[in-house]
This record gives structure tokens, sequence and C-alpha cells, in this order.
């Protein structure tokens, strides 16, 4: 064996430097494509799956960035990625099924990200360059977990390893491919779609104030929490959108998208864990609706952002600690517990709106609360519009 003086320091700055940025090409497309094409993931569990893996390789993302910044600042990483792995990356872009999406995502890409991360890990200095050891490590483990969750056979683990891919630095980033717009988000087959959604569910439900009614008995709240479901299912599935089709946006947006994105999803799973536990119902029992995602897809983000994040999860705060209350004092605890949990995460939901759409209006605040107010005048009691805007 070498004693320690002889033994050499690893990768040199640029060799990890390089790696990192191929790391950073994967992941921004995994992130990018992931967030097209998580509404047309028909299944639930899969559906749930992406939400949370798109949030944590956003937040991946951002460590990669700042490791970069940290290694060789100022510099031209990541630069562009090599004609190798941009074979790669146009097969991720160029899946024309969510399934044959997650089939290079989940069977190769992530795979690859892998074995480059292992690879690196053995390879580093775990003394000079331990915060690129430590990072790894806590990556890597959740992206095997990703393919664990999602593939029972990843078909690639042979020993080629993309760190190790040039970068072609002074070049123009690559280009991300946008998806058709949506025309609506996909459900298990066994879910009913119609026009209207649930007509058991009534207007009541959804108005502030006075008039508000909390669903108390057992078949009222099967109905309602079915409903819910959905309607987390599609915020997730808007805020996804969001972020997939406006790569010119900060990288920040995106975070806050992938995150509000994950809550969502996870709203979805309380919801189906609550049916299932105390409500004796399951996802599917009920028909969906998806007239009122509709209305706020065909605006453009500023729109979506006011509407949605600045109106819908506005108005839903109040109703959330309304319906806690009352459940509270009847005492269904486990179900008012829920709306506890809902709140809390509905200001930093709220938040997301301000902090954008004033970006978009130039950075003032006044500008959003403006707009807002001017959308809102053509929503009914409920939040829904009144008219369908001209397409975004
Ligand atoms: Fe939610
Ligand atoms: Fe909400
Ligand atoms: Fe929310």
């Amino acid at each position: 064996m070498k004693s320690s003086s002889e033994r050499p320091l690893g990768y040199d700055v640029d060799a990890g430097a390089t790696r990192f940025s191929n790391y950073f090409h994967a992941l921004r497309e995994l992130v990018h494509l992931t967030n097209g094409w998580l509404a047309l993931e028909p299944s639930w569990p899969r559906k749930y799956a992406l939400g949370d893996h798109v949030h944590d390789d956003a937040r991946a993302l951002t460590k990669i960035k700042r490791r970069l910044y940290e290694l060789r600042t100022p510099s031209e990483y990541p630069g562009s990625p090599s004609p190798e792995l941009e074979q790669l990356l146009d097969r991720m872009a160029g899946a024309d099924s969510a399934e044959a999406y997650l089939d290079v995502a989940y069977r190769e890409a992530k795979v690859r990200l892998v074995v480059a991360m292992r690879t690196h890990i053995e390879n580093l200095d775990p003394v000079a360059d331990e915060p690129s050891l430590r990072l790894l490590t806590q990556v890597v483990q959740r992206q095997e977990r990703h393919i664990a969750e999602l593939v029972d056979a990843p078909f690639d683990w042979s020993s080629y390893d993309i760190g190790d891919y040039p970068v072609r630095l002074r070049r123009e980033p690559r280009k991300l491919r946008i998806l058709p717009p949506l025309v609506e988000p996909a459900r298990d087959d066994y879910v009913e779609v119609t026009e209207r959604g649930d007509p058991y569910l009534s207007r009541e439900l959804y108005v502030n104030g006075p008039e508000n009614h909390v669903p108390i008995d057992p078949e009222e709240q099967r109905h309602f929490f079915h409903g819910l479901m959905d309607a987390e299912l599609s915020a997730a599935e808007l805020m996804a959108r969001n972020s997939h089709e406006h790569p010119e946006m900060p990288w920040d947006f995106h975070v806050d998208m992938a995150r509000q994105t994950w809550d969502e999803v996870r709203h979805a799973k309380v919801h189906d864990l609550l049916m299932r536990d105390e409500l004796g119902c399951a996802w599917g029992d009920y028909p969906v609706g998806f007239s009122y995602f509709k209305s706020i897809y065909a605006h453009d983000l500023l729109g979506r952002l006011c509407l949605f994040n600045g109106t819908s999860e506005q108005r839903a705060m109040w109703r959330h600690s309304h319906r806690r209350k009352r459940l509270m004092e009847l005492g269904q605890e486990r179900i008012a517990l829920v709306f506890d949990y809902l709140l809390a995460d509905e200001v930093p939901h709220v938040h997301n709106g301000v902090r954008w759409g004033s970006y978009l209006l130039g950075g003032s605040e006044q500008a959003y609360r403006d707009k807002v107010r001017e959308l809102r005048a053509g929503l009914d009691d409920t939040g829904v519009p009144t008219e369908s805007p001209a397409p975004a």
C-alpha cells in the first residue's frame, strides 16, 4: 500500500468540475421533462413518485450549481453537454409518451447518474474534496431510491461513465424541448372523467363566509375528499407545467414550483389514505372533471399565478381553517388535523404567486396585487372564471 504522501488527491479540480457539469446537464433535463410529463402520467402512484422525485432533483441541481460555483468561479462551467451526453438527452427529450419517457429517464439517465456518482465517490479525495463527497453521497442515495420506486429492472448498469465526458465551454446553453400544450391531464383508466365532475359536490363547499358548508356526515365526506384529491392532483400538474413551459424563468422559480408540486401530490396522498382508512372509499369511486383546471391553464404564466396561487389558494386558506375549527368542535380530530397541515402548506403556495407574479411585473408587488384584483373581477363566488380567456 502506498503511504499517504504518495497517494494522489483523486480528481483535480477541473476533472471534478467537469463531472459536476455532466450531472448538471442530466438533472436539468430530468427536472424539465419530468415536469412536462407528470400531468400525462395516468397512474396515481407513478404520478406521486414523479412529483416527489422532481423536487429531489431540483434541490440536487441547486446543490450541484453551488458546488460548481465553489470549485471554479469565475468560469464557463457547466458549459454545454458533449455530443455523447446529448445522445442520451435527446433520447429523453424525444420520448413520445409518459411511458417512453420514464423508460429512458429511469432505466438509463438516472442509472447513468448513479454509476457516475458512485465512481466519483470512490475516486475523490475524501478530505480535500469532502464537500463533494457529502453532496454526492446524499444525491446518489436519492437517485437509487427513485429508480427502485419506479422500475423493477434498470436495463443498463454497464460501467460507462457520463461523468468522464468532456463539457463544451463557451457555447450557447442547450435548448430544452417544450412539449405541446396540454389538452387535459391523464387519470388512471378506472377513474371516470366527465364534463361536470362529481355532481354530488355543491357550490356551498367552495364559497367563503357564512354560506360555507363543512361536510360532516360520512357520505358527504367521501365525495368531498375524493374531489379534493383530484383538485390536489390538478394543482400539482399546473405547477409542473408552469415550470416546464417556462425554462426562461430564474432557477429559484423552478425550485419553488417543484416544492409546490411535491406538496400538492403529498396532499393528494393524505386524502387517498384518509379515504381508505377513515371513510371507506377509494380513488376512482366518483367521477372527476377538468373544467376548473382548463380555465386556469388557458392563461399565461402571470394569469395562472394570479388566479391559482393568488386567488384559489389564498381563498382556500380561510376554508381550511374554518373546516378545521368546525371538525374539531365535532370531535373529528383526525380529519381536522389534515386541514391544519393543508393550511400551513398553503401559505408558501400563496407566496409563490406574490414572488413570481411580482417578478414578471418588473419586481412590483403592487402591480401584482392590482393584476390579481383585475382578474378576480371575472370570477364567480366559488372562484371559477365566468368567461374563458383567449388562449395564452
Ligand atoms: Fe394542496
Ligand atoms: Fe390548495
Ligand atoms: Fe396548495
